[in-house]
């Protein structure tokens, strides 16, 4: 199976599970092409000139986690995913502390955070 079909997976997941459309990914995250993982892969660059995409992915940035907790405070949301490291979007990792922040404040929120280790998972 692709990565591109586990994340797919995860997303339809999420969506079913929560029973809500809305999905926060980061800029500059990279989850591949694929219509559904498109609409949360943060890269102009891959997401323009293919119309519409999915409705309800909104993009915050990496790292920043006021703008994780503002998201989560006003609206109700199935999923956030992010890659714990950013790969493709140029090695960009995250200050100390971030990731468990917004992993217990997903869980306070019943947010599910899909973590998308296909790159940083290898070796
Ligand atoms: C972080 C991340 N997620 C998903 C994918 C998609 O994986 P695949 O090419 O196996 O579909 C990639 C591919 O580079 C990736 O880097």
């Amino acid at each position: 199976m692709r990565g591109a079909d586990v994340v797919e997976m995860a997303l339809k997941t999420a969506r079913l599970y929560r029973g809500v459309d809305k999905i926060l990914y980061t800029e500059g995250g990279f989850h591949c092409k694929t219509m559904g993982v498109l609409s949360v892969t943060g890269n102009k660059k891959y997401q323009s000139g293919f119309g519409s995409l999915l409705t309800g992915c909104e993009c915050i940035p990496l790292g920043n986690y006021p703008a994780v907790e503002k998201k989560l405070q006003n609206e109700t949301y199935a999923a956030f995913i992010l890659e714990p490291i950013q790969a493709e979007g140029g090695i960009r990792i995250p200050p100390q502390g971030y990731l468990k922040k917004v992993e217990e404040l997903c869980k306070n929120k019943g947010v599910l955070l899909i973590v998308d280790e296909i790159q940083t998972g290898l070796g």
